[in-house]
């Protein structure tokens, strides 16, 4: 979870040249209604990658309305087969709700127990904090999953990516 507000609303003023852990506050003679109102997770995503699947943010990068507020949430879109590949969140725990479709949602806890659940339209799930986790498409049809998140900024590890796609690259001898 994130730190508590200390005012009712700080909209994240990304451009600020000012370090902080986490963003300072644009002015709030500049705040409208604008700032806490976000179309972003309107429209479906990129699902045209070797994972089938796509996860759109809506965390304060995406959304500077949510900065402080400690919540968040995303969009996933997945093609039949697609995967949200196995990742954590270091800074949050996450819920989620499957609005179409039928998904194989599962994670794995610290004593390498493996939970999971094949949920449809309108069932939810919970993944306890830095916990790896993962959603497959296992349905004829598209899939479509909000999720939700008790962090502004839930942060991602990706398996695949930290192990395989890291720049510079983790030596061979210790991936193999
Ligand atoms: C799903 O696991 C997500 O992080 O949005
Ligand atoms: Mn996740």
């Amino acid at each position: 979870a994130d730190p508590d507000p200390l005012q009712d609303f700080c909209v994240a003023d990304l451009k600020s040249s000012t370090s902080a852990n986490g963003f300072p506050c644009k002015l709030s003679s500049e705040v409208t209604s604008d700032d806490f109102f976000f179309d972003g997770l309107v429209k479906e995503g990129n699902t045209s990658n070797a994972f089938g699947g796509s996860v759109t943010p809506g965390n304060v990068l995406a959304f500077p309305g949510v900065n402080t507020l400690g919540i968040s949430m995303n969009r996933v879109d997945l093609v039949p087969g697609g995967l949200n590949p196995p990742h954590l969140h270091p800074r949050s725990t996450e819920s989620g709700i499957v609005i179409e479709g039928k998904v194989l949602v599962g994670f794995v806890s610290t004593a390498n127990v493996f939970y999971s659940r094949v949920l449809r339209r309108g069932e939810m799930f919970v993944v306890p904090k830095g916990l790896v986790h993962f959603q497959m498409n296992v349905g004829e049809g598209k899939a479509l999953i909000f999720t939700a998140f008790n962090s502004e900024l839930p942060g991602a590890v990706v398996l695949p990516l930290t192990l395989f796609g890291s720049k510079p690259s983790v030596p061979n001898d210790v991936l193999t």
